[in-house]
């Protein structure tokens, strides 16, 4: 095996700009842990953003990836070279973004046969933040009201279709592209925030939903608080929500951050497998434009779904 590779780096906390594709050594697996040979790494725009992205550097992006076990330490014995995997790397180790990426044993799960590595790549971040969102935090069932925000991006792409799956009736806000995909994806009620506000009929109706998933942030999470239910239960994926107002209102309101949890990862990639999950793919992009990828995710009305990284096209 060569040793020397490629990797999308940051030297320091930065935005884009920071990013060059630079040739370092391919690094070598420790006690428990792989190397893959990376096919795809799916980028998070907001990811340069995150204090965990840069407690190493220089830092290297994209935590969610799909690829090949190309070596493994003497004591990994639950998989094997040449198995295609996937997975999400724990924020406090490198990325993906790379030809090589070292990744513990524990974390691989096997990649779906029906779809492509650059598809499989959007599931462990993105898929598993909705999974958890929905089911291990907010606890949803059959029946509950949900309203997903930002329901084109690419966690809200899951939280819609994941959502429909445990029998919940969904509402989503999307604007622009993503109001026609979003009934593609089964949500039952669309609101469109180009044109309509999601607390205009609260008035009429008053607070209307079990549980608020909320991956835009801000105003948008501060005006959740008003439509949930008494008893209710509102996930945010951004900041810390208002623990006072939230129990002035009866609600429970939680932030938390996506872990590795391969049982879920071989779960959704079951759902995959069957066509019962559907990936959309924003844009594609060779790893030596990674960069531009990044810098694709500015400004609004962008095009539904997760942005990927090609490794190995
Ligand atoms: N805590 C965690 O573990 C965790 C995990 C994953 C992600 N996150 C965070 O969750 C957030 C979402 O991540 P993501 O990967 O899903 O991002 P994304 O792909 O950029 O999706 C965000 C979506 O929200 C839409 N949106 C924003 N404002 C809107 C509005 N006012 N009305 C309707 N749609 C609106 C965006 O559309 P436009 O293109 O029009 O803006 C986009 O479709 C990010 O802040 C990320 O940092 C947290």
């Amino acid at each position: 095996m060569t040793e020397q590779m490629r990797a999308l780096r940051a030297e320091r906390r930065g935005g884009p700009e920071q990013l060059t594709i630079d040739t370092i050594a391919v690094p070598s697996p420790g006690p428990g842990e792989t190397l893959i040979e990376v096919h795809a790494a799916a980028i998070t725009f907001a990811e340069l953003t995150w204090d965990e992205t840069w407690m190493h550097t220089p830092a290297i992006p994209g935590h969610e990836f799909s690829g090949v076990v190309a070596d493994v330490a003497d004591d990994v014995t639950d998989v094997s070279v040449g198995d295609e995997v996937f997975g999400l790397i724990r924020f406090e180790l490198q990325g993906a973004a790379a030809d090589y990426v070292v990744v513990p044993a524990a974390d691989l799960a096997r990649k779906p046969t029906r779809l492509s590595h650059a598809e499989t790549a959007v599931l462990p971040l993105a898929a598993l933040t909705a999974w958890q969102a929905l089911f291990d935090v907010a606890h949803v069932s059959a029946g509950d009201r949900v309203l997903v925000h930002g329901g084109a991006g690419g966690v809200g792409i899951f939280a819609v279709q994941l959502a429909r799956l445990a029998g919940a009736t969904v509402t989503t806000t999307v604007r622009g592209d993503g109001v026609a995909l979003a009934s593609t994806l089964g949500a039952d009620h669309i609101i469109d925030t180009d044109t309509a506000d999601f607390t205009a009929d609260f008035a009429a109706a008053g607070r209307r939903f079990d549980v608020v998933i909320d991956t835009i942030g801000g105003d948008t999470l501060h005006r959740s608080f008003d439509v949930i239910v008494e008893g209710g239960r509102l996930v945010t994926l951004q900041e810390p929500p208002d623990q006072a107002r939230a129990s002035s209102l009866g609600i429970t309101a939680t932030f938390f951050i996506v872990a590795p949890d391969v049982t879920e990862l071989n779960y959704l990639a079951g759902l995959a497998d069957r066509a019962e999950l559907t990936v959309v793919l924003a844009a594609t992009f060779p790893l030596g434009e990674g960069r531009a990828a990044f810098e694709s995710g500015r400004g609004t009305h962008r095009p539904p779904g997760k942005t990927v990284l090609l490794v190995r096209p």
